[in-house]
């Protein structure tokens, strides 16, 4: 595996920097402390925790019935799990939309109990007045445009975004209202790779894409689908680095192959007893059987 030496914590201007110079972000979407830890050692800067794992760890059909509570505990697990990346917390669906006390509640909840350094909503203008009140509480914030889960029913399912006019002067609109609410960066989400392009452009926001072209300052996969791990069908913007899920089916066939057989265990993964102590055990395990015929 190729590990990265660097130990510095990945920073927001850490981010800016690497896009004033031109070098790609890498986020990976993870959701448990053996995923961050492999996600930070291979040098991914930033690991989003994201609403997502309601579909991909818990078998929900979409992302709105995870809690605060459930994205806490896995928000926690990967924060363990970090040197350097920076951990991101997704609000989960209707935490950050009641209005914006219990948003800010909801987001310090991230940062002091899930060990966040940053978390992600869903939206653009619609949700400036919270970014502004989340950032002016001391929580780093990320947006969330373009195909946005969260709104599945109103989008009409998992659409591309971005293919009218119309729809593109809202995106720039978001990701300008986002910018100047105090949104340190956003995930540009299944956009045509033109308007990944003019949002990087013209957003003034660092942009994180998945799905939407390579123009963004980063890109975004997410765990399940870059091992092939996800049950459902995969989106287009998806590219597979290993095939894990036919790794583990692999190695379970050859565990309960193994169990049949009785070629599991063998001596080396069995304890012994003490020599001194054998005799004794005998004698103790031999009055239990006895005892035991006397009960029949
Ligand atoms: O929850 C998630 O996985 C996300 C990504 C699509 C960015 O929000």
């Amino acid at each position: 595996m190729s590990t990265t030496k660097e130990t510095r914590k990945v920073t927001i201007p850490t981010l800016r920097a690497m896009t004033g110079r031109a070098e790609p972000i890498t986020m990976v979407v993870a959701y448990d402390y053996p995923s961050g830890r492999i996600a930070d050692a291979a040098g991914i800067e930033v690991v989003l925790v994201g609403d997502s794992l309601a579909m991909t760890m818990l078998g929900q059909p979409d992302t709105l019935s995870v809690t605060m509570d459930e994205m806490l505990i896995f928000t926690r697990a990967v924060s363990r799990a970090r040197v350097r990346a920076m951990v991101i917390g997704d609000m989960p669906y209707g935490s950050y939309t009641i209005d914006e006390e219990d948003a800010v509640r909801n987001g310090l909840r991230f940062m002091k109990e899930g060990r966040a350094d940053a978390v992600k909503l869903e939206g653009g203008e619609n949700v400036a007045s919270v970014v502004r009140r989340l950032t002016r509480a001391g929580i780093p914030v990320m947006g969330h445009i373009g195909l946005t889960p969260q709104s599945l029913a109103m989008l009409g399912g998992f659409r591309v975004q971005g293919r009218s006019a119309a729809g593109v002067e809202q995106l720039l609109r978001d990701a300008r209202a986002l910018a100047e609410a105090g949104a340190f960066a956003t995930v540009v989400e299944a956009v045509p790779a033109e308007v990944g392009a003019a949002i990087t452009a013209t957003g003034g926001i660092l942009t994180l894409g998945i799905g939407a072209g390579p123009h963004c300052a980063g890109q975004v996969l997410l765990w399940h689908d870059v091992f092939g791990l996800y049950h459902g069908p995969s989106p287009k913007f998806v590219r597979r680095y290993g095939e894990a899920g036919a790794l583990f089916a692999e190695g379970l066939t050859h565990f309960a192959d193994d169990v049949r057989a009785r070629r599991f265990p063998t001596e080396e993964h069995t304890y012994d007893v003490p020599e001194v102590e054998r005799a004794a055990i005998a004698n103790v395990v031999g009055q239990f059987i006895e005892g035991a015929r006397h009960c029949e």
